[in-house]
């Protein structure tokens, strides 16, 4: 009998550490729904855990355990509140702090937002960021609008229209994970 694959492992980076933060919800619901799919491994990396200075930046604040998830992930959710028409700051610092670890791997992004616009103006700015990074976006995202609405107060979905597009999102995330987990392990780069 042909051995079960080895799961993907795709972790979803919680990128605001503001308190009374609305992306909390959003990203323990992206990580449920990839924990209940066969064939993954996920986990929430929040930002606001991560030991991370602010007197240095980049690589020479590497944290070992952000890192080692990072080279284990095949692909990354990042749940991205818009912050003044961008995505935040310290997001990006978490980002900058490797750069190996992310080459040819897949990334999704979903956006959050308290107007109507779902994080997109975020969204677009951070695609050409994962792009310098070495990550592979997909063309999907979930975008989140007028958040305060969309989860009750014990921080369950209310609006259950959120989960069809986020499978569709999830599995676009799922194929490109495979196949350039199929590219790094069996295709050379000339
Ligand atoms: C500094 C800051 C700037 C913000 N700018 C915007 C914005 O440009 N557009 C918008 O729709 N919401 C904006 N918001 C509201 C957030 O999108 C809202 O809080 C949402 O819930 C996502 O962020 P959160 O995870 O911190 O809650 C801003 C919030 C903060 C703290």
């Amino acid at each position: 009998m042909a051995e079960a694959p080895r799961p993907l492992f795709v972790p979803v980076i919680l990128g605001t550490v503001r308190q009374g933060r609305m992306s909390l919800p959003v990203a323990r619901l992206l990580t449920a729904e990839l924990a209940r799919r066969p064939g993954i491994e996920t986990e929430l990396i929040d930002i606001a855990r991560l030991p991370l200075r602010i007197d240095d930046a980049g690589e020479a604040i590497k944290d070992p355990a952000f890192a080692g998830r990072m080279s284990r992930a095949d692909a990354l959710v990042i749940v991205s509140p818009e912050y003044n028409h961008g995505y935040t700051g310290l997001l990006k610092h978490v980002l900058d702090t490797c750069l190996a670890e992310y080459v040819h791997k897949a990334a999704g992004i979903v956006g959050v937002s308290a107007g109507p616009w779902g994080g997109t103006r975020g969204i677009q700015d951070l695609l050409p960021v994962l792009r310098e990074l070495g990550l592979v976006t997909i063309f999907w995202d979930v975008n989140f609008s007028a958040v305060q609405t969309v989860f009750d107060d014990a921080g369950t979905l209310r609006d259950l229209s959120y989960l069809a597009r986020i499978d569709k999102f999830l599995k676009e995330l799922v194929w490109m994970a495979t196949t350039l987990r199929h590219g790094r392990e069996h295709v050379a780069l000339e």
